[in-house]
């Protein structure tokens, strides 16, 4: 993948930001795009905002990128809101709706964009960012079921277009440092010791670490890897379970 060029949706904050860093580091190629405008010195964007979850935008936006960037060999999926934490009886359908629109249907239609053209050229690798939540559970009723969808979604894709040598693969984070998880700290509504004593590692998930994953799986030493969900969660989903036997034991 060396010198490849590499599209990162969400890459103007968070782990979007972190992985076009570790995209980079690896020696390939980012090209970051978002809905927000980027600072117009930013060397690695894409300065025209799109919505990911809009088919004629992703259309003609991914058209765009390669007639003048040239041709993608790598796409990761970052763009994404955070769910709402609500009963359902209070979560207005506009919000699940757009929650699904964002996290689900906007990675599909950047999957089929891009990765249809990766299967013509016969290369390519895509990686999807799902959650934690995807394989547990939490009061998220439209941002779970979405990011289950998305790791659903991977293994599919993997199996429709890896005879054309083309992977896709998740990486699913924990609680990870960004701007959306301090909004969720700021207002109270998420308590970080709380995600802190429950994760074996004791402490939450720098974005920089997600980025060095989804490098790691884009490039060629992830060459056998496809249709899979990587957590980088800090030990989340092995730890939390053992609230149920009075929590993780002291070091
Ligand atoms: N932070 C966490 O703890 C955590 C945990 C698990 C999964 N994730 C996932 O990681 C991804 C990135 O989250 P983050 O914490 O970095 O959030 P963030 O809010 O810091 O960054 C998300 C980026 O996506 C962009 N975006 C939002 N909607 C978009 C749209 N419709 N089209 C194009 N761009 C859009 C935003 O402008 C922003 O730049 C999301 O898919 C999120 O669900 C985050």
């Amino acid at each position: 993948m060396s010198g490849r060029l590499v599209l990162v949706t969400g890459g103007r904050s968070g782990i979007g930001a972190a992985v076009g860093a570790a995209v980079a580091a690896a020696g390939m190629r980012p090209l970051l795009c978002d809905l927000v405008a980027f600072p117009l010195e930013e060397p690695m964007a894409w300065q025209t905002p799109f919505d990911v979850s809009d088919e004629v935008a992703v259309t003609r936006e991914v058209a765009a990128i390669e007639a003048e960037c040239g041709p993608l060999a790598g796409l990761v999926n970052a763009a994404g809101i955070l769910g709402r934490m609500q009963r359902p009886e209070k979560l207005r359908m506009e919000d699940w709706d757009r929650e699904m629109a964002v996290d689900l249907r906007g990675t599909y239609l950047m999957c089929r964009e891009v990765g249809s053209r990766m299967a013509a050229r016969r290369m390519g690798s895509i990686v999807n960012i799902a959650s934690v939540v995807a394989v547990s559970s939490a009061p998220v009723h439209s941002y779970g079921p979405a990011k289950a969808a998305v790791v659903n979604l991977t293994m599919t894709l993997a199996a429709e277009w890896g005879p054309s040598g083309v992977r896709v693969n998740a990486v699913s984070p924990g609680f990870t440092r960004t701007p959306a998880l301090e909004r969720g700290f700021a207002s109270g509504v998420m308590e970080e010791k709380r995600m802190i004593d429950i994760s074996a590692l004791r402490r939450l998930v720098e974005p920089s670490e997600v980025g060095c994953a989804v490098a790691w799986l884009l490039g060629d030493g992830a060459s056998a890897i496809t249709g899979i969900n990587l957590p980088v969660d800090a030990g989340f989903l092995c730890g939390v379970t053992w609230q149920a036997y009075g929590g993780l034991r002291g070091s």
